[in-house]
C-alpha cells in the first residue's frame, strides 16, 4: 500500500475510531442482564403487534401522496438473495439477479442552475471550493425522494404523485481530506472551504427518461447546502445566548449530516451527527464538563478547519457559542430553493442520526431519533398540536413540543422521560429549557436513560412499533454495562431492537423486544453486521444498510426482513463495493424504483476500488447512489 493511500485509509479510520469514544460518564446502567425475560417478552409482544394500527403507514406514505395498488409477489421478500459465493469482485457491487441498478449523481456531478463543471475522479485535478459548491458533495447518506406535485399542507389524501421526476435531498456527510482534497491537512483556507463545500445537503431534481434511465434535471430549486449556507435557527432555543457569538456573526451551514427522514407535511429532515469533529483549538483548549460529553478535543477528526476558519476554532472568543449550533436536526424545503434550511431546537442537541415521524390518531406525531455514540440514547419527540393545525396556523409542528428520553426496563417495558426544565433535577442544573436542550446528552443523563449500543436509525413498521438499529458496541469494560436491551458484553455485530407506544405514540409508557441480534446471523447464508440504515415499508419489509466490516469476504450489504413473519429472515439484495458503506434508502410513490447510496468506496483510496468507474487502481472513487429496479418492474424488495 502506497503512503498516500495508507494515509487515506488511516484517515478514514481516525473517523470511524474518534467519533465513537465513548463520552458518558454518567454511570447510568440501570439493569442486570436478563436476555431470557426479554425473549419471554418478545412472543407477547409479537401478538400485539398485529392488533393496533394507526393511520400511519410509514413517512413516504404520509408524505402527500397515495400508494398505488398493485398485485402482491406471492412472497413479500421474494428476490433470489445475493449468495456469499456470488461476491467476487468487490471493486464492483452485487446485486440479485432479480434486480438492476444504475448510477447516479456520483460525486462532482453538477446540479446547481447553470453549473456545468462536473468532477470525474481523476487523481491529478480537484474540483476548485467554488466548484463544489455547485456539485455533489461526499459522503452520500441519508436521503428522501420527493415526487413532483407534492405540495406543502395539502391533504395526504389520493392526490398522485409522478414516479418518475421529484426532488432528490441527499446528505453529504462527510469525506476525509485524503479523499477530498488528496492530502491529510488543509493548507490554506482554500483546502478548508473545499472541505467545506463538500459536506452538507443536496437538493436536486430527477427525472427518468426513456432512453438513458434517470437523470439530473434542471431546477431552479436544486441546490447545494453547504457548511457556510445561511441557516436559521427556531424553537425553544432559537434566541439562547448560547447561539449568539461575542462578534454577532449570522448562523451558517450544517455539517456531518448523516441520516434523515420526512414530515408528512412534505420536507426534509438532516441530522447533524458527529460534529464535534470538526472543531479543534490553536489555543490552549480547558473542555468544560459539557465539552466532554459532546466530545470536542483540541483536533476534532482532523479535518484541521480550524488552523484556518476562526469559525472551528474552539478557543476564540469571537466565536465561543459556535459550536452550540451544531448537532440540530435541520428542516428543508426541497421545492423551495430560496428557503433558509432551519435547525429545529425543540428536537434537542445531540449526535443526531436519523428521525422517524409517526403520526398519531389524533393528528399529532411523534419522532424518533437516536444519538449515535456507544453507551449514548434513545430520544421521542411529541408535537404539542396536530399537525396540520399547526401548520395552517403557519407554526411548525417541530417547534412546540415536548422532547423525551427513553429507560428500558428489563421486563420489556419502558418509560419515556420528559427532558423539561419543570423537572426539579433538571431545574437544580439548568437555568432554562433552552439549556436544557442545547446540552440534550447532559439532561439524559441526569434523568437516568438507558446507554444504549449506538443507537441509528429509526423507521416506523406498519403497526406503529418503531424499530431502532444499534450498531455496535465493543467497549463495555464492565459486566455491570449490559442491560437487558443491550444484552451482549462485546457486541461487535449489533442488533435491533423494536419499541411500541402504549398510547398510540403520544404516551410514556411503551413496550419492547429485540427483533434480532446480529451476532444470531453468523454461520448462516443470510449473514450481516452493524445494522445502519433502516426503512420499513408499508407492507412489512424492513431495508437495512449495514455500516461495518462484514464476514465472509462480503461488504456492506442491503439486507431485506419480512416483518411479519415470526423469525427475522434476512435476504441480501445488494453487496457493495470494498471498504464502503450501504446507506440512505427511498424510493418511488410506486415502490417500483429504490435508491440506496455507495458511501465512502474504498474509504477513498483508488488501490481498493474506484467505483463507479472500472478498477484501473488510480481514479479516485467516489461516492454515488444506485438507482435500484426490479428487472421485472415489481415492487422492491419483492
Ligand atoms: Fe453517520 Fe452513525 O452514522
Ligand atoms: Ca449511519
Ligand atoms: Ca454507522
Ligand atoms: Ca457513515
Amino acid at each position: 500500500m502506497s503512503k498516500e493511500i495508507q494515509s487515506a485509509v488511516d484517515n478514514a479510520q481516525i473517523h470511524d475510531e474518534i467519533e465513537n469514544v465513548p463520552s458518558n460518564t454518567s454511570g447510568n446502567r440501570p439493569f442486570a442482564s436478563v436476555l431470557e425475560a426479554n425473549m419471554t417478552r418478545r412472543k407477547v409482544m409479537a401478538g400485539s403487534l398485529t392488533v393496533a394500527a394507526t393511520s400511519f403507514l410509514a413517512p413516504a406514505a404520509s408524505a402527500g401522496w397515495k400508494w398505488g395498488h398493485h398485485k402482491k409477489h406471492k412472497e413479500l421478500v421474494g428476490f433470489k438473495p445475493v449468495a456469499i459465493s456470488d461476491v467476487v469482485d468487490v471493486s464492483m457491487p452485487t446485486i440479485s439477479d432479480d434486480y438492476e441498478y444504475q448510477v447516479l449523481i456520483p460525486w462532482g456531478t453538477p446540479i446547481e442552475p447553470g453549473a456545468t463543471e462536473e468532477y470525474n475522479g481523476d487523481p491529478n485535478t480537484r474540483p476548485s471550493a467554488a466548484q463544489a459548491a455547485l456539485q455533489t458533495g461526499l459522503g452520500h447518506d441519508g436521503m428522501w425522494f420527493f415526487p413532483m406535485d407534492q405540495r406543502l399542507g395539502m391533504s395526504h389524501k389520493g392526490y398522485r404523485m409522478r414516479n418518475d421526476a421529484g426532488m432528490l435531498c441527499i446528505n453529504h456527510e462527510y469525506g476525509v481530506n485524503q479523499h477530498a482534497l488528496g492530502k491529510s491537512m488543509p493548507e490554506s483556507l482554500e483546502d478548508v472551504r473545499l472541505s467545506q463545500n463538500i459536506h452538507g445537503v443536496s437538493v436536486v431534481k430527477l427525472k427518468k427518461t426513456v432512453r438513458r434511465g434517470w437523470k439530473v434535471a434542471t431546477s431552479k430549486n436544486s441546490r447545494r447546502i453547504t457548511a457556510n449556507t445561511p441557516v436559521a435557527f427556531s424553537g425553544p432555543a432559537a434566541a439562547s445566548p448560547l447561539l449568539q457569538n461575542p462578534n454577532g456573526n449570522i448562523a451558517l451551514g450544517t455539517i456531518n449530516n448523516c441520516g434523515s427522514g420526512a414530515t408528512p407535511w412534505g420536507t426534509y429532515l438532516t441530522c447533524e451527527e458527529n460534529f464535534n469533529g470538526y472543531f479543534g483549538a490553536n489555543g490552549i483548549f480547558n473542555p468544560t464538563e459539557e465539552q466532554q460529553r459532546y466530545g470536542f478535543s483540541e483536533t476534532g477528526f482532523n479535518y484541521g478547519w480550524h488552523l484556518f476558519d476562526k469559525r472551528f476554532d474552539l478557543t476564540d472568543e469571537d466565536y465561543a457559542n459556535e459550536q452550540h449550533r451544531f448537532g440540530w436536526i435541520v428542516e428543508i424545503d426541497p421545492f423551495d430553493g430560496t428557503q433558509k434550511p432551519v435547525k429545529r431546537t425543540a428536537l434537542g442537541r445531540f449526535k443526531h442520526e436519523a428521525i422517524a415521524i409517526a403520526e398519531s390518531g389524533n393528528g399529532r406525531i411523534a419522532a424518533y431519533m437516536g444519538d449515535d455514540q456507544r453507551f449514548d440514547y434513545c430520544y421521542k419527540y411529541v408535537s404539542e398540536k396536530s399537525w396540520k393545525a399547526a401548520i395552517s396556523q403557519g407554526e411548525s409542528p417541530l417547534d412546540e413540543g415536548s422532547l423525551f428520553v427513553a429507560k428500558f426496563n428489563d421486563d420489556g417495558t419502558g418509560e419515556w422521560m420528559e427532558l423539561t426544565i419543570d423537572n426539579p433535577v433538571l431545574a437544580a442544573r439548568f437555568d432554562s429549557q433552552a439549556e436544557v436542550l442545547i446540552y440534550a446528552r447532559v439532561a439524559a443523563d441526569l434523568l437516568g436513560a438507558t446507554p444504549m449500543d449506538r443507537p441509528e436509525w429509526t423507521t416506523i413498521g406498519t403497526s406503529g412499533e418503531v424499530f431502532w438499529t444499534l450498531t455496535n458496541n465493543d467497549r463495555r469494560t464492565d459486566p455491570s454495562q449490559v442491560n437487558a436491551a443491550n444484552p451482549e458484553f462485546k457486541n461487535t455485530d449489533g442488533h435491533i431492537i423494536r419499541t411500541k407506544d402504549a398510547d398510540d405514540h403520544m404516551g410514556t409508557g411503551f413496550t419492547w423486544d429485540i427483533y434480532l441480534l446480529a451476532s444470531s446471523t453468523r454461520d448462516t447464508e443470510g449473514v450481516f453486521t452493524d445494522p445502519d440504515a433502516a426503512w420499513a415499508d408499508p407492507y412489512g419489509r424492513l431495508f437495512i444498510g449495514t455500516d461495518g466490516g462484514q464476514p465472509d469476504g462480503l461488504q456492506d450489504q442491503l439486507v431485506v426482513f419480512d416483518t411479519r413473519s415470526e423469525t427475522p429472515e434476512p435476504k441480501r439484495l445488494l453487496v457493495g463495493v470494498s471498504s464502503d458503506e450501504i446507506t440512505g434508502f427511498t424510493v418511488t410513490p410506486d415502490q417500483r424504483t429504490a435508491f440506496v447510496n455507495i458511501q465512502h468506496p474504498g474509504n477513498g483510496s483508488p488501490e481498493n476500488t474506484n467505483f463507479p468507474a472500472p478498477f484501473d487502481g488510480t481514479t479516485i472513487p467516489r461516492d454515488c447512489t444506485l438507482v435500484i429496479t426490479r428487472k421485472d418492474g415489481g415492487i422492491i424488495g419483492s
